[in-house]
């Protein structure tokens, strides 16, 4: 028997830190978080893709009266993605959000995990690391791929 760490690699980086890509994106989840339709949360989610063909797709978390027929902000924009661009490869993601009150969060959120895995498989498509950037008001924090979200994660090929 052995015990061992699994380590996730993290930065950590402010707006003015971002190559001007980064930010564009950054920019683009934060907007998208204005067509949230959250009316039962009021926890607005945005989400931003950037495709290998330099698209850019964004999704918000879209609620329902019925709870869990809503969808996340994250697998909002990755379905439309691929459906819309099933030959582009993923390159990287960025999430923002805003609270309750209205403003965005002073620290990033994190994608649930039914998020990381959706993503993981579009990860696996693209045969190449997916950047995740979780935007904050203060601080943003950038992941070199989905599956370091999503350690020890289940994936068939
Ligand atoms: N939500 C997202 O859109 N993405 C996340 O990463 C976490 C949660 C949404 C789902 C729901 O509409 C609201 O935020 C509150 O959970």
């Amino acid at each position: 028997m052995k015990t061992f760490d699994i380590t996730i690699p993290v930065v950590e980086a402010g707006f003015d830190e971002l190559t001007p890509q980064q930010q564009q994106l950054v920019t683009l989840a934060r907007k998208a978080t204005y067509r949230s339709y959250a009316p039962y949360s009021k926890f607005s989610v945005g989400a931003a893709i950037l495709l290998s063909n330099g698209e850019i797709v964004t999704g918000s978390n879209q609620e329902n009266a019925a709870y869990p027929s809503g969808l996340c902000a994250e697998r909002t924009a990755a379905f439309y993605a691929h459906a819309t661009y099933p030959e582009a490869r993923f390159t990287s993601i960025a999430i923002a959000a805003r609270g309750t009150d209205g403003n965005e969060l002073p620290d990033p959120i994190s994608p649930c995990g039914a998020c990381r895995q959706a993503l993981l498989e579009y990860e696996k498509l693209a045969g190449g690391p997916v950047e995740v950037m979780l935007a904050g008001k203060n601080r943003i924090m950038i992941f070199p791929s989905v599956s370091s979200t999503l350690p020890y994660c289940f994936s068939e090929f």
